[in-house]
This record gives C-alpha cells, sequence and structure tokens, in this order.
C-alpha cells in the first residue's frame, strides 16, 4: 500500500507537470482525482485493510489527496489568470487617451472681423446690407459724381468686362470700392438711411506685399434730417472703441472724394502706442483709417433724395487692411492664399 501510494504520488505530480491546457487538466483530474480517478479507487481499497493498517494508511492517502488536490487547484489558478490577463489584454481601453477628434474649420480672421464691424454697426441702429460686385459703370462711377475723365477710370486701375450693362449705364466692371451701394440703397430704401455694406472689391493692380486685386472694404451710410459731421464723429468714435475695446482719438483732415463734399480723411489715435509716437505709425501717433464726408448733393439726387430735405455722410474703409493692421499680417495675400498654415493662426 505504502508502495502504492508512493508510485502514485510521482506519477499524478509527473503528469501534473506535463498539464498545458485547461483541456489537459479536466484529464488529469479525471484519471487522478475523478469519481473514477486512482486516488479514489486506493481510497475505496482502504476497507479491506486491518483497523491498524486503516488508520495509517487512511491518513497517508488522505494527506496525498490534500497534496494533489491543492496542486491541482494551483494549476487550475494560473490556467485562470492566463485567460483573464488575455482578455484584459484584448479588451483594453486607454481611458485617459485623447480622444480623436473630427477637424473642423473656422472663420477666416477677415470674416471674424467684419462680423465684429457688423456687431457694433447694428448695436447702433445700421442695417448691413449687400450689392453686386458686378456693377455697371454708372453706379460705380457717374452716380457717384465720378467724371468720365477721372483717373480711377482708366484702365489700369479697373477691371472692365466686355459686356454692356443694362439700360443705359455703360459698361459692366468689376466693382472697385462699395460705394456704388450708398446710390443702390437710397433708392431701395429710401430715407432716412443707416446702413454699412462690407463686401469684396477689385481693382486691376500689380500685386505685391502691400497691394492686391481683391480686398475688402467696409462702406457705411447715415441719411436723415440735419445730419452733421458731429455724428460721424461720434458713431466712428464710438465704433473704433468698442472694436478695439479702448479709449481712442479721431481727428479728420480734408480729403479729396467726389462723391463727398467736404471730402474728410479720418485718423484714429496708433492702437499700438495709444498716440504716443512709434513704428507703426511712424512716429505720427496718428494711423490714416478712412475716407468720408457729407454726402455730395449730385449722389443724393441720383439716389432719388432732395438734398434740400435731407443730407449725411458716408464713410469707406478697408476691411483688409484694418484686419492687417490689428493682427500685424505683413503680407496682403497671405489673406486670399488659402494656405490654412496662415488661417488656422487665428
Ligand atoms: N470709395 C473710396 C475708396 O475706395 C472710399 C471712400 C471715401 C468711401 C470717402 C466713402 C467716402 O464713402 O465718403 O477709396
Amino acid at each position: 500500500m505504502k508502495n502504492e501510494l508512493k508510485k502514485l504520488e510521482k506519477a499524478a505530480l509527473a503528469a501534473l507537470e506535463q498539464v498545458k491546457s485547461s483541456a489537459d487538466l479536466d484529464a488529469y483530474h479525471t484519471k487522478y482525482l475523478g469519481r473514477k480517478g486512482e486516488l479514489t479507487g486506493l481510497l475505496r481499497g482502504l476497507k479491506d485493510l486491518s483497523p491498524e493498517d486503516k488508520k495509517t494508511f487512511g491518513k497517508a492517502t488522505n494527506e496525498l489527496k490534500i497534496e494533489l488536490e491543492g496542486k491541482f487547484k494551483m494549476k487550475q489558478n494560473e490556467f485562470e489568470h492566463a485567460e483573464i490577463s488575455k482578455s484584459l489584454k484584448d479588451e483594453w481601453i486607454d481611458l485617459s487617451a485623447p480622444g480623436t477628434t473630427t477637424k473642423r474649420g473656422h472663420i477666416h480672421p477677415l470674416y471674424q472681423v467684419q462680423e465684429e464691424v457688423e456687431r457694433i454697426f447694428q448695436q447702433m441702429g445700421f442695417s448691413v446690407v449687400d450689392g453686386p460686385e458686378i456693377e455697371s459703370e454708372y453706379y460705380n462711377f457717374e452716380g457717384l459724381n465720378i467724371p468720365a475723365d477721372h483717373p480711377a477710370r482708366d484702365m489700369q486701375d479697373t477691371f472692365f468686362i466686355d459686356k454692356k450693362a443694362d439700360k443705359d449705364e455703360g459698361r459692366l466692371v468689376l466693382r472697385t470700392h462699395t460705394s456704388p451701394n450708398q446710390i443702390r440703397a437710397m433708392k431701395k430704401y429710401g430715407v432716412p438711411l443707416r446702413i454699412i455694406v462690407p463686401g469684396r472689391v477689385f481693382r486691376n493692380e500689380a500685386t505685391d506685399a502691400s497691394h492686391e486685386h481683391t480686398f475688402d472694404q467696409v462702406e457705411g451710410l447715415m441719411i436723415d434730417k440735419d445730419i452733421s459731421i458731429a455724428h460721424l464723429k461720434g458713431v466712428m468714435l464710438e465704433f473704433l472703441q468698442r472694436l478695439f475695446k479702448k479709449e481712442m482719438k479721431i481727428r479728420f483732415r480734408p480729403g479729396y472724394f467726389p462723391f463727398v463734399e467736404p471730402g474728410l480723411e479720418l485718423d484714429m489715435s496708433c492702437i499700438f502706442c495709444d498716440g504716443k509716437g512709434c513704428k507703426v505709425c511712424k512716429k505720427t501717433g496718428w494711423i490714416e483709417f478712412m475716407g468720408c464726408g457729407m454726402t455730395h448733393p449730385h449722389v443724393l439726387r441720383a439716389g432719388g433724395i432732395d438734398p434740400d430735405e435731407y443730407q449725411g455722410w458716408a464713410f469707406g474703409f478697408g476691411l483688409t487692411r484694418l484686419v492687417m493692421m490689428r493682427y500685424g499680417i505683413d503680407d496682403i495675400r497671405h489673406l486670399t492664399s488659402g494656405d490654412l498654415r496662415f488661417a488656422e493662426q487665428f
């Protein structure tokens, strides 16, 4: 009996060593520890022994049973752990990993500023209106009191389209400024009028860092009874202070534009040095901002408005220039390049 126990122990331990899978382990259990297994066989045989031997071998067989079951359990645990860690590895999700984001576009810097400009003027009771980029010579020039011999009418400055405009409005042109919308708006909406017209304009320019054939302007127009330059000053100072979010100064200088009389240039205190004088304002403390003036009676008449009853003012500034100055953009061509490395900086 003693020998049989020793043999069984040796065989069982050696067999356990050979177990490589959980299927092997099941087979092992059936063979040695199962109901019909070898150890159970030995235990059954105990009943035929003398009471003395029963006691000794009973104890030894039980000890062997405890040993083998213990080792079997350990092996079983090993397999279970291996399975769990494999499935953990397969299903592992790193919750701290950054998500994959969808690439989203954003508004171009030019139109971010345009929206700001629109909002400020809307807050002051101005409407934002639009007009055609392909204009007639009449609206772009004559209606605005720009005579046929004005240098702006030169082929060098204007893109002419090889086609006549409707009615008696001359040829078609790409608008060289947003000013034609002064007349369009007067005709369409009548008086009183408070509008701004942001939009693209086109000039036949040789392109360089500060000239482009396509750029953006904002036109403004206010017409009512008893309107003066004081209103223009008030509106523009308020506008600039809201735009740059600081106290500003403005000043007027005489300027010539055929569609205003008197014609003015508006300068603003330099936003970089607050008027102290720096590189940007060339030590003057002032930056040229726009052309403006009291709307010329010819222009009011072209818009169907009686200049003896109504008067108003108009202005036009370069949105492109404003954006360049604000962000220190040194080459106008960046703005229309479509280069994302540029646009994504804003
Ligand atoms: N249209 C002018 C330009 O493109 C700018 C301008 C000047 C507009 C004076 C105005 C104005 O309304 O009153 O240079």
